[in-house]
């Protein structure tokens, strides 16, 4: 599989929508609005999440990089500045041990339910990295998952990416902020 990248607009965005229809919406609809401030759940609807994404990308109010097989969207890690990704899991936690923002953060990591363990999830972190270094860069958290001294999961499970991919990219652990889940940072 030979893997390339591109960044989610208004050209690409028909690659992302295939991909996310092909996986019932993301987490039955989500469209990866669960970061951004409108978030996802009471009083919000598939059709409604697919729509605020929509015209997120249309404004340009969205950095995420998108992983191809070919002409084939397999996957993205999304990433921005906190106003955009205010709405990370374990929040107030978070806010309760919190010392100073970071310039950056990743949201959303996801990968095509038949292409993973193949290399997809590292290709768009490494692309979102990249990104960043071009932007200016600053510190980057991520708030990925612990899998060591943990029963193996399943992909699936693992809904902010697994610790290790991270690592991989220089992130090391800055504060536990769930049973299995830490605040890591690098700086770009
Ligand atoms: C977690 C996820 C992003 C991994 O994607 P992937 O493309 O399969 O990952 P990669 O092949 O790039 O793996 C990179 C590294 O991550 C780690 N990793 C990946 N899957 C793992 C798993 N199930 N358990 C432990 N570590 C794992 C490994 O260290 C791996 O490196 P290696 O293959 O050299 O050992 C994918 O399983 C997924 O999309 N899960 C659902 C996430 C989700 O719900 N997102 C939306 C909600 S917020």
């Amino acid at each position: 599989m030979t893997l390339t990248t591109r960044m989610l607009t208004r050209e690409t965005w028909d690659d992302f929508a295939v991909l996310v229809e092909a996986n019932n919406g993301v987490w039955g609809g989500c469209w990866c609005m669960g970061f951004h401030p409108e978030g996802v759940g009471a009083g919000h609807t598939r059709e409604g999440n697919r729509e605020a994404k929509r015209r997120h990308v249309m404004r340009g109010t969205v950095h995420q990089a998108l992983v191809y097989d070919g002409e084939r969207c397999v996957g993205w890690c999304q990433f921005g500045p906190p106003p955009e990704l205010p709405n990370i899991k374990n929040r107030r936690v978070y806010d309760r041990g919190i010392d100073d923002l970071p310039d950056w953060r990743i949201g959303c990591i996801f990968t095509n339910t038949k292409d993973r363990g193949r290399g997809v999830a590292a290709a768009a972190v490494a692309a979102a990295l990249g990104e960043i270094r071009q932007a200016g860069g600053g510190v980057v958290e991520a708030y990925p998952e612990q899998t060591e001294d943990r029963p193996p999961q399943r992909g699936a499970y693992l809904h902010t990416g697994p610790e290790e991919l991270f690592a991989r990219y220089g992130f090391t652990r800055v504060r536990k902020i769930a049973k299995w889940r830490w605040v890591m940072r690098t700086t770009v």
